[in-house]
């Protein structure tokens, strides 16, 4: 197998602020955030580290600690040691092996309360929309079922919706496709080579930094200024690196809950026009919209070098693993002949449930909102109550609060919460090479009681917080939706 290597410099990055901040050994606190960094993906499996001399020398710190502090992880098999090499990250081979299928639902099942996914159980109407889709069936079984696509019927219903919305849309400028980040790595194979430069907000949705190394290009990060977008900052960055593609989520952005302004978005799409570099905006939160009504596209759209993501996921439910995009025919068309080699289509039933849902979905939506809303309020006021000095503004819309805590503790926050039944994503996932140490995201999608016990669980943790604390099981790996 040929391993892939990572850099003492890059390791650093990541690693970010290990030591934190309180007592406890060095070598329990680099093992702890060392764990946490493989089990939230951020340090991919079959990865060789660099070897121990370097490592502490990179880290500042003594062999003796690396040693540890590697001996430690290689004690709970997240570390395999390798004759005359570098050891190599894995996961524990724990009873009934945690593979990646089953961690999502996992956490749960394990009596722990998942805060780190943001991702709301079923709406309403998602089960009858499957039995409607039932009873459509049986016209579609005589053909072969394959639409690369998209249903014809599913693609009108998406046009005629961004139609309502005031942005006049054709189903041939939409396709299909399995959730939004599938559609995220569709627009990745076809726009982009490695090495090529994304624009990213930062922080920014975890997955779509994943998609992003993973087709081998570098993410070009822009902060986030305290309010809004720094447009002067999004401009410069195209301009400087001439990126192939530039992602943003304008409505509701994951983590911070902003929406981004008509005026910044025409200027942001002006920046990107002159770059010549095609700009996604992923909508996947576009109708969680927490104060007021759903808002109209409000600006000039461009005729090309403009994609839009959408998602039934966080609308209606995840587990429909059902999205589009939304672009110029001839984008569309290339997308079409590039999925096959991915994919030869989206399922034909959630499919016929989403054209149902779609056809007719504002007093859903606004069911959604209410109900999220007085979540959200819920949580805002626990954490103001249980953590008087973390600092969150209330979010427009979205499913999370983002929270400034005192002190870079984030990492070994997750890294020991599992110990109080919680399950958490440090801030340092949300971003790159490590940034974020002091944000916690908090995801107001359970329902009241479950927060509060949440909050609960994440206060006990917070204050017996001593960095070198292990946590008490192997944890869980992988998505945070
Ligand atoms: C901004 C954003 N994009 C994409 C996704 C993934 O969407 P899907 O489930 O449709 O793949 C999420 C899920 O949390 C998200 O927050």
């Amino acid at each position: 197998m040929n391993l892939r290597r990572i850099g003492p410099a890059s390791l650093t990055r990541l690693l970010g602020a290990w030591r934190g901040e309180g007592g406890g050994p060095a070598y329990r606190r680099m093992a702890d955030s060392l764990r946490l960094l493989i089990l939230d993906g951020r340090l991919p499996l079959d990865v060789v580290l660099p070897g121990e001399r370097e490592l502490a020398s990179a880290l500042e710190v003594s062999r003796t600690t690396v040693t540890a502090a590697l001996a430690c992880l290689r004690d709970e098999g997240f570390l395999e040691r390798r004759q005359g090499a570098g050891a190599r990250t894995r996961l524990p081979a724990g009873p009934g092996e945690r593979g990646q299928a089953s961690l999502i639902a996992g956490s749960e099942a394990e009596g722990l309360i998942d805060m780190a996914s943001a991702a709301p159980p079923a709406g309403e109407g998602v089960h009858q929309a499957y039995a409607a889709a039932l009873q459509a069936l049986p016209a579609h079984l005589p053909h072969h079922g394959y639409a690369a696509l998209g249903l014809p019927v599913l693609r009108e219903v998406i046009a005629q919706r961004y139609a309502r919305r005031g942005l006049p849309t054709r189903a041939d400028q939409i396709m299909v496709t399995n959730g939004a980040q599938h559609a995220f790595a569709l627009m990745l194979r076809l726009m982009t080579g490695p090495g090529d430069r994304v624009v990213i907000d930062h922080p920014t949705y975890p997955h779509a930094i994943d998609a992003i190394q993973r087709a081998s290009c570098r993410p070009a990060p822009v902060g986030l200024p305290g309010e809004g977008w720094d447009v002067e900052g999004v401009a410069a960055t195209l301009r400087q690196s001439g990126p192939r593609l530039a992602y943003f989520i304008a409505d509701f952005h994951n983590p911070t809950g902003r929406w981004m302004t008509p005026d910044t978005r025409a200027a942001i799409v002006a920046a990107a026009a002159r770059a010549r570099t095609t700009l996604i905006f992923d909508e996947t939160l576009i109708d969680l919209g927490l104060e007021g009504e759903s808002r109209p596209y409000g600006f000039d759209e461009p005729e090309e070098g403009l994609v839009r993501l959408g998602s039934m996921g966080k609308t209606f439910w995840g587990g429909m693993r059902l999205g589009w995009i939304r672009a110029d025919v001839q984008t569309i068309q290339a997308l079409a002949a590039r999925r096959a080699s991915l994919d030869l289509g989206t399922p034909l039933l959630e499919q016929l449930a989403a054209a149902h849902l779609l056809a007719d979905d504002a007093a859903a939506i606004a069911r959604r909102r209410e109900l999220l809303r007085a979540r959200r309020d819920h949580l805002a006021a626990a954490v103001g109550q249980a953590f008087p000095d973390w600092r969150f503004e209330i979010p427009e819309g979205g499913l999370v609060l983002w929270a400034e805590l005192p002190a870079a503790v984030s990492t070994a926050l997750a890294a020991t919460s599992d110990r109080f039944g919680v399950r958490l994503a440090a801030g340092p996932r949300f971003g790159v090479d490590g940034a974020f140490e002091r944000f916690l995201r908090l995801p107001f999608t359970h329902d009241p009681e479950v927060l509060s016990d949440a909050v609960a669980r994440l206060a006990q943790t917070y204050s017996r917080l001593r960095p070198g604390m292990a946590p008490a099981r192997a944890g869980t790996v992988g998505a945070l939706i």
